[in-house]
């Protein structure tokens, strides 16, 4: 007989698309979902790209409050081995919950045998992930990086390149500091007892009083009140029983008060303000065990009409983050908006019958009942509400279509080229090449016309402009072959960048062989 240790799942490509629930053709962009996740939930502001113009070598930074602890506990939490550890356990509306993210990100360096380095309060930590499970600090070198996280992480062709590793990233980034977020506390009201239970023995030896203060309503020294009143004094978090741990669930309820939807916030109408905006807020009552817990949710829909024939394209976002397992929407045999995945396949009635829409769907809540290790939620809670909202944000999104002519795909990308080309370069303070552009281009022509664009049509476009306007500055272009110089035995690439800085040699050679592959 053998026998396997469920983290060894993290070790291969196979094994990493069955956790994290996705194809291996959306790998590169989970982990760097995941690794912006924890930069937002951490309340920074983030950059990330390609490091040296390396299509396999990404970063993602952040200004936050940096990663506690030593290289080797640092290398620990970046360790396929580990527990679901997390500073997250407690609900509330963010991002990461399970404490699986790292673990995602250290099994994709591994099974790709690709690199990871961690930046952080002015120390570079070079990790290398291993197949025993743990992970091992390569080096550490001081930096002048005292503020915030910085990872860079090397991905090999084991993981499939695809067409935006950052597309999530991008989603997540663009409506995080939007709107109004909630401030308080985990409720009591949003656990059953069995959950309730469960986030005190993950817990472990912390008192149990340290953790009830943690909660809305129970904090200083109302904490010691209510361990007290349970009979619970002085007690360890794994010591507790589940009967116990419903006492406690109890009493500590009767000193917080229901947290309303309204105080969860919204990410509010201008998230996107070419769509038209709907929101509806609820409650849902889950779990297995009674009292269940009373999770107060926000629904918002912002709809486009982005032609009057074509499909439904949905992005589904719970909690500022897209949601990564497989969404549809399409229309059933009454031309209802259907959509199928992440536990609903639900028809909308009352949505426009006709027409191409481009639909985002935000639901905001401290918890989300979660179908698989790679954070499939189950929407079946919110669905009905999410229904009422699509329904109103469509059909107001279908009265405020226009009814002009339709755009290209040049004259759109033409519009947006300058607002780009100032994003990328910083207001023309860096160097940029022209996969950027596309980068930033795409999503937004998908949006304004529901049309992809595609590398040689974006190429051809580019080119037209340059040859119409001249080159655009600060633009470079990646390496193309190379120049050998025989008598120096150097081979210098042959890129934008590159050829600024070639100086000919004097009186070395007076002629080229020019060889095209
Ligand atoms: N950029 C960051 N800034 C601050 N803390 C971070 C950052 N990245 C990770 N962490 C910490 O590492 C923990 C584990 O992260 P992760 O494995 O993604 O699980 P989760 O996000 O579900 O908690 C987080 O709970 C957080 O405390
Ligand atoms: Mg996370």
């Amino acid at each position: 007989m053998a026998e396997r240790e469920d983290w060894a799942l993290f070790r291969s490509v196979e094994g990493l698309e069955q956790k994290a629930g996705v194809p291996e053709g959306r790998l590169r962009r989970l982990v760097m979902k995941e690794i912006a996740d924890n930069a937002l939930d951490a309340g920074a502001r983030m950059t990330w790209g390609f490091v040296l113009d390396c299509e396999d070598l990404h970063f993602i930074d952040d200004n936050g409050p940096g990663l506690d602890g030593t290289p080797e506990e640092i290398a620990s939490l970046f360790s396929i081995r580990r527990p679901m550890r997390s500073s997250k356990l407690l609900r509330l509306p963010q991002r990461g919950a399970l404490g699986n993210g790292l673990r995602v990100v250290a099994g994709a360096v591994l099974a790709s045998e690709g690199s990871l380095a961690v930046i952080t309060r002015n120390k570079r930590i070079e990790l290398c992930p291993k197949a025993d499970g743990s992970t091992a600090v390569v080096s550490v070198t001081a930096v002048a990086r005292p503020v915030g996280t910085r990872i860079e992480i090397g991905l090999g062709p084991a993981l499939p390149r695809e067409d935006d590793p950052f597309a999530w990233v991008l989603a997540a980034a663009q409506i995080a500091s939007e709107g109004k977020r909630y401030e308080g506390k985990s409720s009591p009201f949003w656990y059953d007892p069995a959950q309730f239970h469960e986030l005190i023995l993950a817990h472990g030896s912390q008192p149990l009083r340290g953790l009830v203060a943690q909660l809305d309503g129970c904090t200083g020294g109302k904490a010691g009140e209510i361990v007290t009143a349970a009979g619970l004094d002085r007690m360890s978090c794994d010591s507790i029983n589940r009967r116990q741990a419903t006492t406690l669930l109890q009493i500590a309820r009767q000193h917080a008060r229901r947290v309303s939807p309204e105080r969860l916030g919204s990410v509010g109408r201008d998230a996107y303000a070419d769509h038209s905006y709907a929101i509806e807020r609820g409650r849902a009552l889950l779990g297995s065990a009674k009292p269940q817990a009373d999770i107060p949710f926000v629904a918002e829909v912002w709809a486009r009409k982005t032609g009057d024939k074509g499909g439904i394209r949905i992005s589904m976002l719970v909690n500022r983050t897209p949601v990564t397992s497989h969404l549809t929407a399409y229309r059933d045999s009454d031309k209802d908006i259907c959509i199928s995945g992440c536990g609903v396949n639900h028809g909308f009635e009352d949505t426009p019958t006709k027409g191409a829409y481009s639909i985002v769907v935000n639901v905001t809540t401290p918890y989300c009942p979660i179908t698989s290790d790679g954070k499939a939620p189950s929407l079946k809670p919110f669905v009905d509400t999410i229904g009422v909202v699509l329904s109103t944000a469509t059909k107001k999104a279908q009265r405020a279509a226009p009814k002009r002519k339709r755009l290209s795909i040049k004259q759109v990308m033409l519009g947006h080229l300058d607002a780009v080309i100032a994003e990328v370069s910083d207001d023309g303070e860096y160097r940029f090449n022209p996969r950027q552009l596309l980068y930033r281009l795409r999503p937004i022509i998908t949006n304004e016309i529901g049309q992809e664009l595609t590398t040689p049509n974006f190429n051809g476009i580019l080119s037209d402009y340059e040859r119409e306007h001249g080159e655009i500055p600060g633009m470079y272009r990646e390496p193309r072959g190379s120049i050998y110089h025989p008598h120096r035995e150097e081979t210098i690439t042959l890129g934008t960048l590159m050829v600024e800085d070639y100086e000919r040699p004097e009186w070395l050679y007076n002629k080229v062989v020019y060889i095209e592959k």
